[in-house]
């Protein structure tokens, strides 16, 4: 079996739970989106970074895909803190990183600087748009960033669903278990409708093992919460897949919405949790308009399979089709859109939330089930709040 190489060729840890703690040093206190980047840094799924990248790294990557290093690298993963802030902090310092008041890492700042977020938002997002989430948070983000290896002390607290969490240690060795040699990966932010369950199917047609990696890290208000989803990937998995060729657990990762930018960035931190193939299909994190639908396919026309390790598979869009009784894509039905079955994100989260149940050819029934009483169930808890 050909081992899968992770991301610059170690897979990194730097996760010490017994790291002696020294309260009274100065600290940073982190947003839930560095929290999440701080324990994918530890537990190697951004393999191979060790910390928060420096102004070289993160440069490097604004302007051209790529770390100082030369290597592949999508997305700058930095910590942002104020100016005020900034003058406390001296270089060769070490600090901890706090979220709530706890202490979670520790980091050693080797750099403190100032990015400049215009060209950051025209690069990695292709707008400038505040109305983009992502492009948002950036803007919203303190004004200067720093560099320096972390190391994290404390793991971040799990919901109900915490046996679902794997560090890409244990992913790498569940996979070996299985005796798996190819393993597809399949990020998402949504619950798995007929089309992703189509392009999954279509992809274990081809290899050994599915790897259903959800995204349960901060996501936009409007996107349906982590919890719901879980129950609905188990519920679809366990009524329509066969149990031996797919393994679930999730991407504790924030969604940045960068759409092509984060397509990469997904495919090499799966590659860092094991995974030799890839998903990608139309409008890869995408949000609105702001990307064409298969720019996150021609993304990867930018790297060579061999640098990026990790071989994509693209699929166009696909719908269920009424003439074809079937589930298809332009490539394999002739019909025209009238016997398509295609219904919006928005559409589908509104028809949800007034407990109207979108049709059977766009999702599963059980999967609607759980996903309708998700949704009034949070409903009523916000409106008690
Ligand atoms: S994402 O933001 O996590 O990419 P989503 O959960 O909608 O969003 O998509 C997960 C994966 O399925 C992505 O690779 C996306 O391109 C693909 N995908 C979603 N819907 C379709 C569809 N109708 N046809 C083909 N691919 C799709």
């Amino acid at each position: 079996m050909k081992e899968c190489i992770p991301h610059g060729g170690i897979l990194i840890n730097r996760i010490n739970l017994e790291e002696e703690i020294y309260e009274d040093r100065n600290f940073v206190e982190l947003d839930i989106l560095e929290l999440s980047d701080l324990e994918l840094i530890a537990n190697g799924g951004y393999s191979p970074l060790e910390g928060f990248m420096n102004k070289k790294d993160y440069e490097s990557v604004v302007l051209n895909m790529r770390l100082s290093s030369g290597l592949p690298w999508s997305l700058p993963i930095t910590l942002a803190v104020s100016k005020e802030k900034a003058m406390t902090l001296g270089i060769g310092e070490t600090i901890n990183l706090k979220y709530n008041g706890h202490i979670y890492g520790v980091m050693e700042i080797s750099e403190i600087f100032s990015p400049n977020k215009l060209r950051e938002a025209e690069h990695v997002f292709q707008t400038t748009d505040l109305n983009h989430p992502g492009v948002k948070k950036l803007f919203s983000r303190a004004e200067y960033y720093l560099g320096g290896k972390v190391t994290l002390v404390k793991r971040p607290e799990k919901n109900q669903f915490d046996s679902f969490y794997l560090d890409p240690k244990q992913t790498r060795e569940k996979f070996k278990q299985l005796g798996w040699n190819t393993i597809v990966g399949f990020q998402t932010r949504n619950p798995v409708h007929r089309a992703h369950e189509y392009i999954q199917k279509s992809a274990l047609e081809v290899v050994d093992g599915l790897f259903l990696n959800p995204l349960v890290g901060e996501t936009k208000s409007d996107d349906i919460p982590s919890d719901i989803r879980m129950k609905s990937y188990q519920v679809l998995l366990e009524h329509y897949y066969p149990k031996d060729r797919v393994f679930l657990s999730v991407f504790p990762a924030a969604m940045r919405y960068a759409g092509p930018r984060e397509a990469i960035f997904h495919a090499i931190v799966r590659k860092n949790y094991g995974c030799t193939h890839f998903i990608v299909g139309r409008d890869h994190a995408g949000v609105g308009d702001y990307y064409g639908t298969y720019d996150a396919q021609k993304i990867f026309s930018h790297f060579s399979i061999e640098e990026l390790g990790i071989q994509p598979l693209f699929f166009e869009h696909s719908f269920y089709c009424k003439k074809c009784e079937n589930m298809a894509s332009s490539k394999t039905c002739p019909h025209n859109k009238d016997s398509h079955v295609i219904l919006s994100g928005t559409k589908v989260r509104g028809m949800l939330k007034s407990g109207i149940h979108p049709p059977k050819e766009f999702s599963r029934p059980e999967v609607v089930e759980i996903l309708i009483k998700g949704m009034q169930e949070a409903d009523t808890n916000f409106q008690r709040v």
